[in-house]
């Protein structure tokens, strides 16, 4: 069997796959690769699977190019990137990575939470900058985090690990809001239900955004509903870029209707919303939520052995 990948990865599942005796060929190029680069790699061999990245769009013309590849193995919990619906009526499998990356997910999730309360990133800057002449009882004042109320928009694996961290770990009180009740963080975290997204903007200190990319996800965060969060409250974003009408947010936090941002993905990635950067009430990190050593080395295994059950005829752990 010839498997595809699409850019490198751990070597973990490589190892795994050649263990088994699969044959592969990972992209030379360590960076996404074009449309017409990624077809024509396709097109140099019959591969049987591809081990593809969150950056990769695969659509038709994709599954056009690799008429064999019966298994896409997505490097990533999110798959917004395939056209399902195509891979489907074609009868190709589609896998993801989830729970290998919900902690550290949730803990980079924290760590945006933390660095925003505490102004660590513009505290640094402050430092190298050669600006500190002294302590100073009002330098760099930041926010509390204990007895402050996390507010969860999607309450799936990874908010619901974010809820356990906000209430045992810093004493948080936990607001959640997702189409349907939670019943398990309800209990475990006390947590308190919205119906509506604006009833948990209101609510919130922190708002931390944990839902899919989806149609009905898309600029779940605009102009109207900023304006519905407090304007001492924070807006963190680990989940998908698009979720978040980025200029409707660079106005807000420009103009000061919400006090802060913490952006691990964006709209347009790798383009950062113009002017975003030149604000200092605002962090941003690379889409690095998932990315430590372990939880990438995890997924790389998890990718590699859901391509392997699948050629052992099991319905691979994590068809979507
Ligand atoms: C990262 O964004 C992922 O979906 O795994
Ligand atoms: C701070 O450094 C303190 O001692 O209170």
């Amino acid at each position: 069997m010839k498997i595809f990948i699409t850019r490198k990865v751990p070597e973990t599942g490589i190892n795994l796959l050649k263990e088994n005796g699969y044959e592969i060929d990972v992209s030379p190029h360590d960076r996404v690769l074009s449309k017409e680069e990624l077809v024509s790699a396709l097109k140099q061999k019959p591969y049987d699977a591809v081990l593809c990245l969150l950056t990769d769009k695969i659509d038709a013309e994709i599954f056009e190019a690799s008429p064999n590849a019966k298994i896409f193995a997505n490097y990533a919990v999110g798959f917004n990137n395939i056209d399902i619906e195509e891979a489907k009526r074609r009868g190709i499998v589609v896998t993801n990575t989830p729970d290998v990356l919900t902690d550290t997910v949730a803990e980079h999730t924290f760590a945006l939470i933390m660095a925003i309360a505490h102004r660590v990133a513009e505290a640094d800057k402050f430092v190298r900058d050669g600006k500190y002449e002294g302590w100073a009882p009002e330098l760099l004042l930041g926010t509390d985090i204990k007895g402050k109320t996390l507010g969860i928009l999607g309450a799936g694996r990874i908010g619901a690990r974010v809820a356990f961290q906000g209430k045992n770990g810093f004493g948080m009180e936990i607001a959640y809001y997702d189409i349907k009740p939670n019943e398990a963080i309800e209990k475990e975290f006390q947590a308190t239900f919205y119906p509506s997204v604006e009833g948990l903007l209101s609510a919130s200190d922190f708002v931390s955004i944990h839902v899919p990319l989806l149609d009905s996800t898309r600029h779940m965060i605009n102009t109207s509903r900023l304006a519905k969060m407090r304007p001492t409250a924070y807006l963190i974003n680990t989940s998908r870029g698009p979720v978040v009408d980025e200029k409707a947010l660079f106005e807000a936090l420009r103009d000061g209707i919400i006090a802060g941002a913490a952006l691990d993905v964006f709209e347009n990635e790798p383009k950062v919303y113009p002017g975003l950067e030149k604000l200092q009430n605002v962090i941003l990190t690379p889409h690095i939520a998932s990315a430590t050593l372990e939880t990438r080395s995890a997924m790389s295994t998890m990718a590699a052995e859901n391509i392997i059950a699948f050629f052992e005829g099991q319905t691979p752990p994590n068809a979507v």
